[in-house]
């Protein structure tokens, strides 16, 4: 499989958040953009596999300013790490007001993984990545550990439920 560059599956998606997306006060749920977010990143890797994908984890999410009613929601997703099956995606989110040109705040960024599938839904492989500048070296490069941490992670949690499991039975 020919390797692919970041470029090649970014994505960009923008809305203009209006009163179904917030509360009375006027701020935007965190749950839309959440929700954004799992789109744009999966649309980037979708582009980079090549087909369907799945979420399979959303590091933490930290809104660092509210965003309004009113503000142009703009995420931009764009892969950092790709394994045999599994890629993690950068997701920046950024709230403009459209009134006042320049008027952007970055809100928010998040690190989410995907797996690409075929039609049984399992795991399928998809082309490595090649990366074109410094930038996005230092970031796969960080990404690599941050996907060998939650490796880690994930098989401690699933042998703490097998344990469980067995515990049970013998109850
Ligand atoms: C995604 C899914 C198909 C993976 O199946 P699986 O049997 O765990 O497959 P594997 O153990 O071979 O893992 C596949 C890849 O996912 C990675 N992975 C699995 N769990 C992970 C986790 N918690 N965090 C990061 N990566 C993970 C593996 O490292 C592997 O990557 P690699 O092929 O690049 O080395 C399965 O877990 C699933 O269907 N999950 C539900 C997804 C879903 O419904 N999401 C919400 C709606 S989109």
């Amino acid at each position: 499989m020919d390797a692919k560059t970041p470029s090649l599956s970014a994505v960009t998606l923008a809305r203009l958040m209006g009163p179904q997306d917030a509360n009375s006060l006027g701020n935007v749920h965190g749950g839309v953009i959440m929700k954004m977010v799992d789109e744009a990143g999966a649309l980037a890797a979708m582009r980079h596999a090549g087909g369907p994908v799945v979420t399979v984890r959303m590091d933490s999410m930290t809104f660092r300013k509210p965003i309004f009613v009113g503000q142009l929601v703009t995420i931009h997703a764009e892969l950092t790490y790709a394994g045999r099956t599994s890629m993690e995606v950068r997701v920046e989110v950024q709230a403009e007001n459209p009134f006042v040109v320049g008027d952007i705040t970055h809100t928010n960024s998040a690190y989410v993984v995907f797996v690409a599938i075929d039609e049984h839904g399992r795991p399928r492989p998809v082309p490595p990545l090649e990366p074109e500048n410094d930038i996005q070296r230092f970031r796969m490069e960080q990404a690599q550990q941050r996907q060998a941490f939650r490796i880690q992670q994930q098989r401690e949690e699933s042998a703490a439920v097998e344990e469980q499991s067995q515990r049970k039975e013998h109850e």
